[in-house]
């Protein structure tokens, strides 16, 4: 199986990389501060679009698409967030979910495009607004683009579960010790994953 991914360079999308490739699979990601020629800025258009013809061009279209990165604020109440961190989550977690699935779509007949939401785009916290806010828009997103795929395709958002990763740790600080490593996790989640088709068109699953 082809699949890309973004936000590859560390936490859940370092350890499904590292799986699927074990897996025999092909696997391309980019990150922030990956090595060029997958250094790439989820939030900007053009650098997805040329990473993502690069790939194609080479490789061929994929079958399996994961829009993976995000960044989460540190925790604060609505009324004491930046506007312009408010503004710059949305860039990565939104706009880049958007960006990737519009720039791989057009090569795609076939295949599996998965957005990774969070508990936290079915429920809200006090003091998560922002990270709570794009993980909705991601599922309204994933449901939308659901009404608009042929019968050969499927859009899933996949809510991963609570993982030690530098994100959560960000959020709760020492107590995200207490949560299963992404390598604990990736087995489970990689298998859900690969068993995705169109089946499961528009649904919002957790691992
Ligand atoms: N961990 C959890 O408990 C949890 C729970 C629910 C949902 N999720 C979701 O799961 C996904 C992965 O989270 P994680 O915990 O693995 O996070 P993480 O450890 O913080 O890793 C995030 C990855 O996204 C990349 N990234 C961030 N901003 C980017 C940008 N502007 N352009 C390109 N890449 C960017 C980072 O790149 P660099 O390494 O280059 O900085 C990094 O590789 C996210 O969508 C997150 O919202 C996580």
């Amino acid at each position: 199986m082809r699949i890309l991914i973004s936000g590859n360079r560390r936490g859940l999308g370092a350890a499904l990389t590292d799986y699927f490739s074990e897996q025999g699979h092909q696997v391309w990601g980019f990150s922030q501060a990956s090595a060029p020629p997958n250094r790439v800025d989820a939030s900007d258009f053009g650098q997805v679009r040329d990473w993502v013809e690069s790939v194609v061009h080479h490789y061929g279209a994929p079958d399996l698409v994961l829009a993976n990165a995000a960044t989460v604020l540190s925790p604060a109440p609505l009324a004491q967030v930046e506007p312009e961190d408010f503004s710059r989550l949305i860039d990565v977690n939104v706009k880049g979910v958007f960006y990737l699935f519009r720039a791989v779509l057009p090569h795609m007949t076939r295949g599996v495009l998965i957005g990774i939401s969070s508990g936290y785009g079915r429920t809200t916290s006090p003091r998560m607004g922002p990270y709570c806010t794009s993980k909705w828009a991601v599922e309204g997103l994933v449901k939308t683009l659901a009404s608009e795929l042929p019968k050969t395709m499927a859009a899933v958002a996949l809510d991963p579960g609570t993982l030690q990763t530098d994100m959560l740790r960000q959020a709760l600080g020492e107590g995200a010790r207490f949560f299963p490593t992404p390598d604990q996790w990736v087995d489970k989640a990689a298998r859900l994953i690969l068993g995705l088709g169109p089946a499961h068109n528009g649904q919002s699953l957790s691992v």
